[in-house]
């Protein structure tokens, strides 16, 4: 067990066991960033009962999927990977198979049944159990059953009264870390599964956030990004809001960089903006904020809670105080009944922004969700064509808009060395990635000053000219 994961056990009450020793454990991750950190988590409480994590599949005796169900498919994802594992369960009747995240949350013992090499499902509210989990799973084997009669089981189940304490857990953090601050979401956008695969939405104590972040530093961490699925709408029980913790983490920790995300434009208020503006360059000059649709109709029958005016009025107000501000968005098309005017929003809406990044993506039906039972259901073809024009649309001014880049200096924050390429790597404020030359490993954790030499959309590279700190 690693000496960070020791300190953390002190804390918590997780099982006491050495079941993992000498076995691997492999993790495959598909989803958003809060599914990447409940895998940092998954691998740390592995951890702690003595699993080694390990990068294929063949060297593991625990394979776990931590499964999306956003979009397209999701089950059929989970299937076919599991799928891929039945030559190495037979050559090895001990491997375990679980499957978690918000396929697990959503599809519960259906997975089992459908997919029997599955050895047990758990829901994005179980993810602490997983050690006892696992031991369960393990127990069938020293009841000597023969594969076919081993207990199979689900625990998925979400724990709506307790509150929220998660401590952040890395088994190895690097230079940038994500942090939960709410879980779960309870605006029920009418397109959207995660309402019913992430459960209600809570928010973790401010004095909570506040000590793991501290830890954080202690173990080196410089830069984090506050987690939730709509982080505006984070209240702490001592009633401090988002705006309220960015400014407790700009004054009162040495973090270098603060990030958020993901914001919902119905939330996002001027008092935020303030904060964001008084607390440079903490907290970073980038903005994430998903508009969806164009048209305020649509916009309405997805339950976004805001019109295409009202979006655009948030936008002036956070390009009014963070002039260098970099905005991000999401979009969807070929929401039901969406016709090419109201798509034609969509663009007008994309162009006159100037979104430096999209994440685009085209409708796709979800169980359990209001849009689904709507009529007006667009083919695959009307809606791929307009994902095409929409990438078009942004192509077309992006890589303009990326060379205004070129001969300017950033401050970036160092994450990595690539010893072969003698290349530093890290994200400027506004969160583009940049390679660096002229440096050298002893760089990583700091600040440094970029001279940008050549620019695209997804990437700058560039010089060394100094270090700030
Ligand atoms: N909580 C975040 C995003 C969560 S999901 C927010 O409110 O913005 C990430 C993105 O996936 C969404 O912003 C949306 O653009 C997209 N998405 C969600 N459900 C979808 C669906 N059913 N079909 C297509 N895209 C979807
Ligand atoms: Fe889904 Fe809407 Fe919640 Fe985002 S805010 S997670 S899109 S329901
Ligand atoms: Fe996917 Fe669940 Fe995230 S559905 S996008 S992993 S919240």
């Amino acid at each position: 067990m690693s000496p960070e994961t020791q300190e953390s056990q002190k804390k918590y009450t997780y099982i006491q066991s050495d079941i993992g020793k000498g076995k691997g454990v492999y993790i495959s991750t598909y989803g958003c960033q809060m599914n990447v950190n409940d895998t940092e988590r998954m691998y740390a409480l592995l951890d702690m009962v003595n699993y080694t994590p390990v990068t294929t599949p063949e060297e593991a005796s625990l394979i776990l999927v931590n499964s999306c169900s956003i979009r397209e498919k999701p089950v059929h994802k989970v299937y076919s990977e599991v799928g891929h594992y039945r030559k190495l369960k037979e050559k090895n009747p001990e491997l375990r198979i679980g499957v978690g995240g918000c396929v697990g949350s959503q599809e519960k013992e259906n997975l089992i049944k459908n997919q029997p090499i599955i050895d047990f499902v758990f829901g994005t509210d179980n993810i602490d159990e997983l050690p006892s989990l696992v031991m369960k799973s393990l127990e069938t084997d020293l009841q000597g059953l023969r594969p076919s009669e081993k207990e199979k089981f689900v625990e998925a189940g979400f724990k709506h009264r307790a509150p929220y304490h998660v401590e952040t857990l890395i088994t190895n953090p690097g230079v940038a870390a994500f942090v939960n601050i709410t879980k779960g979401c309870d605006n029920f956008c009418s397109f959207c599964v995660v309402p019913y695969t992430r459960g209600r939405e809570k928010s973790r104590p401010l004095k909570d956030i506040l000590e793991d972040v501290q830890k954080l530093i202690a173990r080196g961490v410089k830069e984090v990004t506050l987690l939730g699925q709509n982080v505006n709408s984070y209240k702490s029980d001592c009633g401090a809001d988002l705006a309220d913790l960015l400014e407790t983490l700009a004054t009162q920790t040495t973090l270098l960089r603060i990030r958020f995300t993901t914001s919902h434009p119905k939330d996002f208020n001027q008092k935020l903006v303030d904060v964001m503006y008084r607390n440079q360059p903490q907290v970073c000059e980038y903005v994430h904020l998903p508009f969806q649709a164009g048209s305020s109709r649509v916009l309405s029958a997805m339950n976004r809670g805001y019109t295409r005016d009202e979006y655009r009025e948030k936008i002036a107000m956070i390009k009014k105080a963070i002039p260098n501000v970099v905005l991000s968005t999401d979009i969807i098309v070929g929401f039901p009944g969406e016709t090419e005017e109201e798509f034609q929003e969509t663009l007008s809406l994309l162009e006159e922004i100037e979104f430096e990044t999209i994440f685009a993506f085209s409708y796709s039906s979800r169980p359990m969700t209001k849009a689904a039972r709507m009529p007006g259901h667009l083919s695959e073809e009307i809606k791929s064509e307009r994902l095409s024009r929409l990438f078009a649309k942004h192509e077309a001014f992006a890589f303009e808009k990326a060379k205004k880049y070129e001969g300017q200096i950033l401050d970036v924050l160092v994450e990595n060395w690539d010893e072969q390429r003698k290349v530093l790597t890290g994200r400027s404020s506004q969160n583009k990635v940049v390679h660096i030359e002229g440096g050298t490993q002893s760089l990583v954790g700091s600040v440094v000053k970029a001279k940008i030499t050549s620019a695209k959309p997804a990437t700058l590279r560039g010089t060394l000219e100094g270090v700030t700190s």
